[in-house]
């Protein structure tokens, strides 16, 4: 049988059915080292991971690994040159998460825009004496102007949503989408520095790469209308949250929500001393149904990538299928 490594707890019956197919290695406790990946992945085929990072280092350090799932759409884990370089596959998990994600990112918009964590901390601190016409004044999100940066599969579910809103909403992307998408979205391609002056909420779902390291800071949230909300459930890294907080401290623009933060699961300490900030734990995703499909989905990456014989199939969701049919280097 074949031997995978599963790095990090994940549903049980996942690893029953993945227990079908392979000696499975399970890590059902605290996130593994650099050092301990390595020693488990020594005799593996397979693997996978969510987030743990995965490089040159690793992969020499594992002469049998063919295939790395990660339970995630993104995967800046992974150094992909390194796995091409070794013939070993990566593998992702799109589109069974973009509706969660979506509507994840409208709850921290509206959050942050009507200023729910904020006023429901104060509530709960025992401040509320009597209903006042000015406590928390926030913005209106209906009838607003939506800014989306980065208009993938999540980023055109967020702006399919902000139709019912009645929302103008304008995107910057690496490149435009089609036409036929912009239409049934009624969005329209701007510039980056546009959208930042003419969004009232700029939301992020773009991937981390070293070209969007600090998409947002702080030249750019100086172009924001001090009314505008900024949302991130994309990547930490994509906004320099230093900037950020000093923005927020000013009132530079009205309002944050986070999901996402540079060095996670350690924030900048600064971030909890602003009022003004909606932070949530990396849970875009996080519905049952939605983590369950992004944990079959991997495991279905592995069964198909590992699969031999009559039983090999191309996977799902490789991100490097060029890959497939190599021999490991
Ligand atoms: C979560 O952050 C993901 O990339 O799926």
């Amino acid at each position: 049988m074949q031997k995978i490594l599963v790095a990090r707890p994940i549903f049980p019956d996942v690893i029953d059915r993945l227990k079908q197919h392979f000696d499975v290695d399970w890590n059902n406790a605290d996130v593994l080292g650099a050092d301990e990946l390595a020693r488990r992945l020594a005799d593996k085929d397979g693997a996978l991971t969510a987030g743990d990072p995965v490089g040159a280092s690793t992969l020499a350090a594992a002469p049998r690994l063919r295939v790395v799932a990660n339970m995630a759409v993104g995967y800046n884990n992974f150094d992909m040159a390194a796995f091409n370089r070794a013939n070993v596959l990566g593998t992702n998990t799109p589109d069974v998460l973009n509706e969660s994600t979506a509507d994840f990112g409208w709850a921290l918009m509206m959050a942050a825009a009507r200023r729910i964590e904020e006023s429901g901390h104060w509530l709960r601190a025992g401040h509320w004496q009597k209903w006042s016409y000015d406590s928390f004044l926030g913005g209106d999100v209906y009838g607003s102007t939506l800014g989306v940066i980065g208009m993938g599969r999540i980023g055109q579910a967020l702006a399919r949503r902000a139709r019912g809103f009645n929302m103008q909403v304008i995107y910057h992307n690496r490149s435009r989408v089609a036409e036929q998408i912009e239409a049934e979205l009624n969005a329209q391609y701007v510039s980056k520095e546009e959208l930042l002056r003419r969004a009232d909420h700029v939301v992020l779902v773009l991937p981390y790469t070293k070209d969007s390291h600090h998409t947002i800071g702080a030249a750019e949230l100086a172009l924001m209308k001090p009314t505008a909300t900024l949302t991130n459930i994309a990547r930490g890294g994509i906004v320099d949250d230093a900037a950020l907080v000093e923005a927020l401290r000013a009132k530079r623009i009205a309002a944050a929500g986070l999901d996402v933060y540079e060095g996670e699961p350690k924030l900048n300490p600064d971030l909890l001393t602003v009022p003004n900030v909606v932070l949530t734990p990396h849970i875009a995703s996080a519905t049952e149904a939605t983590r369950r499909a992004m944990a079959n989905l991997a495991a279905d990456n592995l069964i198909a990538a590992l699969g031999e014989g009559p039983r090999a199939e191309r996977p799902p969701s490789p991100i490097n299928p060029e890959v497939l049919g190599k021999g490991r280097t």
